[in-house]
C-alpha cells in the first residue's frame, strides 16, 4: 500500500504596505477614540495602503518573500492559489495577476473566497494538490486590501481593519519525515451570510448610482453577531480538532488564530487552557487583515522563537459566509 503523501509548509512571505495609522488618526477622521477600540478590539495601529494600491501587489511582494526564503525561481511553482475578498478586480482572478506579476509562467491558480477563513481553507485546497501527488509546488497566497472597500464614514468599521498579504509555499514531505498538515476541519453557515457582507457589485445589486448612492459597495457587519458566532466557533472547532487527536493545549506550541477582535482570542485560548506565552497575537499592531492575519502571526511566532521545526499549532479562523475552520499542523522547517 502506497503511503500517503502529507503536505508541508517550506517558506513563508509577508507584506504590508509601510503607512501606519494609529487610533490617534482614525479620531480625526470618525467620532472614535484609541481608548474604546483598544478595550473593545485590541487594535493601537494598522497598515493602510496609499489609494490605488491593489492586493495583487501585496500577494505579489508576499510571494517574492517566501520564494527568495526558499531560494526558488518563480517558474519552479506549479499552482496559485489566492484568498482574498477584495481581488483586483471582479475577473480576472488575482491569481491571475500575480502569475504574471512574479513571472510564475509555469503556473495555473485560481482565488478562493471564504473571508476571514480563507487563508486556512486555501492552504488545505493547496494540500490537497501535494497530498495526491499531482503538484510539487503550491504557492498559497492571502492577500487584502480592506480600506478598499471600508465607509470612512463608518467608525464601526473603519476602525477595525487594515491591509496586508502572506504566502506560503506548500511541499510534500519527505518519506517518512512527520511534519505538515495532518488535519482540517472546515465548516460554512450560510444563514450567518447578513452579518458581515458587502451588498453591492455583484449580480444580485449590479454597481450603478443606486448602489454607490446606498453604500452598498463597503463591508456591512452586525458586530454582535459575528462576535457571538466567532466565539462559539472559535472554541468549538479548536477544541474539537485536540479532542480528535487526543491532545490538550499542553500538546502545542502555539495557537494561532484569526485576528479578528483580542476578546475572541483569549475566549478561545482560555477555553484550550492555553498560558498568554503560546497564543500568538499581532493584533494590536495590524489590525484585521483579513485573509492575511494568519501568515502574518506565523511570520510573529517565528520571529519569536514561538514556532519551530517540530513545533505542533493549531490554527483557527472563523469569517463572513458565515466560514470557519480549524487546521492542525506540525511545522516543518
Ligand atoms: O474578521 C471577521 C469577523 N469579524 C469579527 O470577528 C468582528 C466581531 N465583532 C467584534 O469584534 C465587535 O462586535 C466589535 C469590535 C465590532 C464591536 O464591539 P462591541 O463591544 O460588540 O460594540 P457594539 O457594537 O455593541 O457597540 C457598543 C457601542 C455602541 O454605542 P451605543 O449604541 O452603546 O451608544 C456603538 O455605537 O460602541 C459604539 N461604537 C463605537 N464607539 C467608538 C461602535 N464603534 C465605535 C467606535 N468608536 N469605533
Amino acid at each position: 500500500m502506497t503511503k500517503k503523501l502529507r503536505a508541508k509548509i517550506t517558506a513563508l512571505g509577508t507584506y504590508v504596505p509601510p503607512r501606519v495609522v494609529t487610533n490617534h488618526d482614525l479620531e480625526k477622521m470618525v467620532a472614535t477614540n484609541h481608548d474604546w477600540i483598544v478595550e473593545r478590539t485590541g487594535i493601537h495601529e494598522r497598515h493602510w495602503v496609499e489609494p490605488g494600491v491593489p492586493s495583487s501587489e501585496l500577494g505579489a511582494q508576499a510571494a517574492i518573500a517566501a520564494l527568495k526564503q526558499r531560494g526558488i525561481e518563480a517558474s519552479d511553482i506549479e499552482l496559485i492559489i489566492v484568498s482574498t475578498v477584495t481581488p483586483d478586480m471582479m475577473f480576472p482572478s488575482t491569481a491571475c495577476v500575480i502569475q504574471h506579476k512574479i513571472r510564475a509562467n509555469k503556473a495555473w491558480g485560481f482565488d478562493i473566497l471564504a473571508a476571514c477563513s480563507s487563508f486556512l481553507y486555501a492552504v488545505t485546497t493547496g494540500a490537497q494538490f501535494i497530498e495526491n501527488g499531482t503538484h510539487k509546488k503550491v504557492l498559497v497566497i492571502g492577500s487584502d486590501v480592506m480600506t478598499s472597500i471600508l465607509n470612512p464614514e463608518d467608525r464601526t468599521t473603519l476602525v477595525l481593519f487594515g491591509d496586508g498579504a502572506g504566502a506560503v509555499l506548500l511541499e510534500p514531505a519527505e518519506d517518512g519525515e512527520d511534519l505538515g498538515l495532518i488535519d482540517y476541519h472546515h465548516e460554512i453557515d450560510g444563514g450567518g451570510g447578513e452579518n458581515l457582507y458587502m451588498p453591492g457589485g455583484g449580480s444580485l445589486h449590479p454597481p450603478s448610482h443606486e448602489t454607490v448612492n446606498q453604500k452598498m459597495h463597503y463591508v456591512h457587519q452586525n458586530g454582535q453577531a459575528v462576535f457571538k458566532f466567532a466565539v462559539r466557533k472559535m472554541e468549538e472547532l479548536s477544541t474539537g480538532m485536540l479532542a480528535k487527536h487526543n491532545l490538550t493545549g499542553d500538546d502545542l506550541a502555539c495557537f494561532i488564530s484569526h485576528q479578528a477582535n483580542m476578546r475572541i482570542i483569549d475566549a478561545t485560548a482560555n477555553k484550550l487552557g492555553m498560558p498568554p506565552e503560546k497564543v500568538i497575537k499581532n493584533i494590536h499592531k495590524y489590525g484585521n487583515t483579513t485573509a492575511a492575519t494568519i501568515p502574518l502571526a506565523m511570520n510573529d511566532a517565528i520571529n519569536d522563537g514561538k514556532l519551530k521545526k517540530g513545533d505542533l499549532v493549531l490554527f483557527a479562523a472563523v469569517g463572513a459566509g458565515f466560514t470557519a475552520g480549524s487546521v492542525l499542523m506540525r511545522w516543518a522547517y
